[in-house]
């Protein structure tokens, strides 16, 4: 099956049903230029070979010496049509599994059978981020740029900087907060060798200062506002449903930062419905840390809906007006997703109504509980990550979702990205606790794995193997 090259069948389009304003894809930007709000990438699915059964992409494994048909991205080519062939970028991105984990369903409540979850940690740079940079890099191939650029809490700078690594196409270059980024991903930006721009603030600031230097200095942006990366993220949601023989589950549970994989998803299952591949739409949970919970607070306690597109933003002005007057920031130990101003607010409210979704926050010690239990079931996962765990429990602990529903929560990021939080969660040194962990509200370390120190003899060793296996 082809896929359009043509790009009047593929375009910009302003989320805002009152503007609806369209550009061509040929065009870089980050938002509306009539309206100032987010861009969709739009097909005319009217006049593309969209497929008509999901078989056109089983049939693809038998050609894995394909580099379109090896990328978990680009084996749905079809569905993210924008890209000319010839244009695409991979480096093997998206080969992640869906697994059941029983252990895990059974600390989130769920029966047997009925808890998976989806290990994204398994991309190249170590985190779902892959799946939108190759997207946003093929884009970039597409009208010739030269440099890209994001602010990020990690792993967006550490994909950025392996693809710059590994197709020399842009010169990366990468915003980051003081002090707020994990080693494990600062080490990948500064290895691959991407231009790191430390820069006083946090993410918010990051991001707020590389769109006004990216706008200026013509670099190409590849943050979520880019509305090419979040077509690759989509593909989170087509290997789900291809991991599970094309069945819808009842729920997919998400955490949620710059709230870009949230809005994706949504797009995602509107799409297939559009299109005729489901019938029905899996309800979406997007799980804020409790530190960082500017979602949760608009959507759960204020009533900030997306409302057909004609969403009342005066909660949202008067929400972060209130952030600037208390001088808060956000502040959680699962630092992907330390984020206060998520950019992609409107269209993840667009993807509750379109999932009947729900929001919840949870406390650093919820996180911390749910990521131990996620490392013993043998998928380790970043702090950030856990939050879908711990969300999941949170939603069954309440009744709303059912221990016999089918839950797939997206493990994010890869248990290598930040060590220091799992260290500090297994210790036995007090003050290692205390300081990483203490200090942020965490009490207890219930599911710790603690080493045993024993003195380098032979009996001791045999004497600690016999009490402790
Ligand atoms: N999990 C991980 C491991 C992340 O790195 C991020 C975001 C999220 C969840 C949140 O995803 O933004 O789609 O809601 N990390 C970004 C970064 C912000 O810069 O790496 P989201």
């Amino acid at each position: 099956m082809a896929v359009a090259a043509r790009t009047d069948l593929a375009f910009q389009q302003c989320i805002a049903p009152a503007c609806g304003a369209t550009f061509s894809i040929d065009e870089v930007l980050t938002s509306c230029p009539s309206c100032g709000n987010l861009l969709d990438v739009t097909y005319d699915w009217d006049r593309l070979p969209a497929p008509s059964s999901f078989e056109v992409f089983e049939r693809k494994w038998m050609r894995r010496s394909d580099p379109l048909a090896l990328s978990g991205v680009w084996r749905f080519h079809e569905l993210l049509p924008f890209a000319p062939r010839e244009s695409v970028v991979t480096i093997g991105e998206g080969q992640t599994l869906l697994s059941v984990s029983d252990g895990v369903g059974r600390y989130v409540g769920m029966n047997a059978g009925q808890l998976h979850l989806q290990y994204e940690g398994l991309n190249p740079s170590g985190s779902f981020k892959d799946n939108g940079m190759s997207a946003a890099f093929s884009h970039a191939r597409m009208i010739g740029a030269t440099r890209a650029a994001c602010a990020s809490t990690g792993n967006t700078s550490a994909s950025l900087a392996v693809y710059c690594a590994v197709t020399r196409l842009m010169r990366g270059i990468i915003f980051i907060g003081s002090g707020k980024i994990s080693y494990g991903k600062l080490s990948q930006a500064l290895d691959y060798g991407a231009l790191t721009i430390q820069i006083t603030g946090d993410f918010d600031d990051a991001m707020a200062r590389v769109k006004e230097v990216a706008s200026k200095m013509g670099i190409y942006l590849v943050n979520s506002v880019n509305p090419f990366r979040l077509e690759g993220q989509k593909t989170i949601m087509f290997r789900v449903l291809e991991s599970l023989g094309w069945e819808v589950p009842d729920w997919i549970v998400v955490p949620g930062g710059n709230l870009g994989n949230s809005s994706s998803f949504g797009k995602a299952f509107a799409e297939l419905r559009h299109l005729g591949l489901i019938d029905r739409i899996p309800r979406l949970a997007v799980i804020n840390a409790a530190g960082a919970n500017t979602l949760h607070e608009l959507f759960h306690n204020r009533g900030l809906r997306w409302n057909g597109g004609h969403t009342d933003l005066a909660p949202v002005c008067h929400y972060y007006d209130e952030l600037d007057r208390d001088g808060k920031r956000a502040d959680t130990l699962a630092s992907a997703i330390e984020i206060n101003r998520p950019v992609n607010l409107n269209k993840c409210l667009r993807a509750l109504e379109v999932c009947d979704g729900v929001v919840r926050e949870v406390s650093e010690q919820e996180i911390l509980d749910a990521k131990a239990q996620v490392g013993a079931g043998g998928l380790g996962c970043e702090p950030a990550s856990a939050a879908s765990v711990a969300g999941a429990r949170k939603l069954v602990n309440e009744g709303v979702i059912g221990r016999d529903d089918r839950v797939v929560c997206i493990l994010t990021g890869h248990q290598l990205k930040d060590p220091n939080a799992t260290v500090a969660y297994h210790t036995t040194d007090q003050k290692l606790f205390n300081e990483v962990l203490g200090s942020r509200g965490v009490s207890r370390a219930s599911y710790a794995n603690r080493a045993v120190s024993v003195g380098n003899r032979f009996d001791e060793i045999v004497q600690a193997i016999d009490l402790y296996s």
